[in-house]
């Protein structure tokens, strides 16, 4: 229905979350040299495209989401001339380059944003923003009772020119990220040419940083009192579908079909179905999926509401840089992805089993996945980042409460027997999380070749998926429709009701995931093509997948 470019419907996107990727210059930090030596790695792993986190300039309040110039790379992570080269080379091994785009919000460093602080109250410069006078009698309270995602207010307070307290101004994030009144037509007119400038420059596509959030209620209403689960003022506003709809026909005067792909966390993922009906976005990421907790029922109810409601056009993703690595999800007690307060310790090794089948479940599927760096080494979530290191601001902005996202953050590491695992030169500065000593024997050239990996089961995974034709077609059909019911007798039927996804895709290609207690018979097949673990006695075990071929093909 979305209308997605046919490549990116069938992609395996890998995420780069650049600072943590690969370290080329020795300062510590994740680089675009850096990448750029790993790009063969990324290729002989089977990924069709990266999507990059933002490289531009930016003061790195919050990991490069507050961005002061768009159309400059900055100089922590290289030089305008190395991206353009990395597009280029990234082109030459067949892998398509994703941006990130930020436009709910800049940096406070933007020259927009400090020529509003200098201009004063009413200006032109200032409308470009939400500023607002406060509340109270000497407007010592907040304009509403909006929260900040991290934490706290969701404004503040500037002084003016005479020095005596001003204006406030909204930030849905931080305060070094001024929320952009998309209201102005200033603001569009920006980021259309901003789209452009790297268009120009042969990225194929561009992930659109939260997504939602770019058309505020201009009465900028409290939201105390509303229901539960009620739209909120800064969510989902109508006026978005107009600025999608102008961002398409930007993208749309561009050759070699490119995409867009929206960060848009409404619940429940049905909500999407507006800005993926063929004039706006071209996708947005399965976030539903990814918070579902290892369950069978969930699983699959999950996967059936994403294929009636919105075809296969939302892509299945595990992780991110912005929640809790799956594989340390799934070896808790509670398993879904929402922040908890009180996670409780992870089995790690359970953790594993799962994540080495969830892979299976999400390659299988009809349309696109998304890799998280790391995931396919088999990183865990890192759990003890000492205090004076944390830099995701919403460690600061809740009182040290919530320790937040670096944990996912920590760099990759590379070579097992070198200092930093390879992240950087051997000569060069730490990385700038350290990484966990048992990272050792994760390090990719450790699992290179062993082919008990995480990392072996994902290039074999992605090889097959690459071979079978058929997996590129958006049929799935559950067990029961499939005729693998009529094993019954074998003990097929009964165990698959307790927590066993079954489902063919056309042309003989079979997954089936055990989240069951015992051990489950497969169902009749030619071939065994890949196992997450070890089989029982020729039994699918708990927390392990197969993929069969059933039929001849
Ligand atoms: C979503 C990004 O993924 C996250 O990392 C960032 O903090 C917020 N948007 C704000 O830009």
């Amino acid at each position: 229905m979305a209308d997605e470019p046919a490549w990116h419907h069938t992609a395996v996107v890998y995420q780069v979350y650049l600072r943590s990727f690969a370290d080329g210059n020795g300062n510590g930090i994740g680089d675009l040299a850096g990448l750029q030596a790993r790009l063969p790695y990324l290729r002989d792993l089977g990924a069709d495209a990266i999507w990059l986190t933002p490289w531009y300039v930016s003061p790195m309040a919050d990991g490069g989401y507050d961005v002061a110039d768009y159309r400059d790379i900055d100089p922590l992570f290289g030089t305008l001339a190395q991206a353009e080269a990395l597009i280029a080379a990234a082109h030459e091994q067949q892998l398509k380059v994703i941006v990130d785009i930020v436009p709910n919000h800049c940096s406070d460093q933007h020259r927009w944003f400090t020529a509003a602080l200098a201009a004063g109250p009413g200006s032109a410069e200032r409308a470009r923003f939400w500023f607002r006078p406060g509340r109270g009698a000497d407007g010592s309270l907040p304009p509403n009772d909006w929260p900040s995602m991290f934490g706290g207010s969701a404004w503040t307070r500037v002084p003016e020119a005479d020095g005596g307290a001003g204006e406030w101004y909204l930030h849905l994030y931080a305060p070094e990220q001024p929320d952009l009144n998309w209201e102005n037509p200033e603001v569009g007119e920006e980021f259309e040419d901003i789209l452009r400038y790297w268009l120009d420059r042969g990225v194929d596509g561009f992930r659109i940083d939260v997504a939602d959030f770019l058309v505020k209620d201009p009465a900028l209403p409290d939201v105390a009192g509303l229901p539960a689960g009620a739209r909120k003022p800064w969510e989902d506003q109508d006026g978005l579908h107009d600025v999608y709809r102008s961002w398409r026909q930007v993208i749309a005067a561009y050759p070699g079909d490119r995409v867009f792909v929206g960060e848009i966390w409404l619940k429940p993922l049905t909500r999407l179905r507006p800005y993926l009906s063929g004039d706006q976005l071209h996708t947005a990421f399965n976030f539903d999926f990814m918070g579902a907790p290892w369950n069978a029922a969930r699983l699959r109810e999950v996967i059936d509401t994403t294929l009636s409601s919105i075809g296969a056009s939302a892509p299945w993703v595990l992780s991110n840089h912005d929640v809790t690595r799956h594989l340390t999800r799934y070896g808790r007690a509670n398993t879904s992805n929402e922040w908890q307060d009180n996670p409780g310790v992870s089995d790690l090794a359970l953790g594993t089993r799962r994540a080495r089948a969830a892979i299976m479940l999400s390659l299988a599927l009809p349309g696109s996945t998304y890799l998280y760096q790391g995931e396919e080494l088999g990183l865990w979530e890192v759990e003890d980042i000492p205090d004076e290191l944390i830099a995701d601001p919403i460690f600061e902005r809740t009182g040290h409460l919530v320790r937040g996202r670096d944990g996912c953050r920590v760099p990759l590491p590379w070579l097992g027997d070198s200092p930093g695992f390879g992240f950087g030169p051997a000569d060069g500065a730490n990385p700038w999380l350290p990484q966990p000593g048992q990272w050792r024997q994760l390090a990719a050239d450790q699992q290179a070749s062993d082919g008990g990996s995480m990392l072996e089961l994902y290039r074999a995974a992605l090889r097959i998926r690459k071979d079978r034709a058929e997996l590129s077609d958006d049929q799935l059909s559950w067990h029961e429709t499939a005729g693998i019911a009529a094993h019954a007798a074998e003990g097929w039927e009964a165990t698959a009701a307790e927590g066993v996804l079954a489902f063919t895709r056309p042309g003989g290609f079979s997954c089936v995931l055990n989240l069951s207690n015992a051990p489950v018979p497969l169902p009749p097949h030619k071939e065994l093509l890949l196992a997450s673990g070890p089989l029982d006695d020729g039994r699918l075990p708990p927390d392990t997948a197969a993929w069969l071929r059933t039929e001849a093909s």
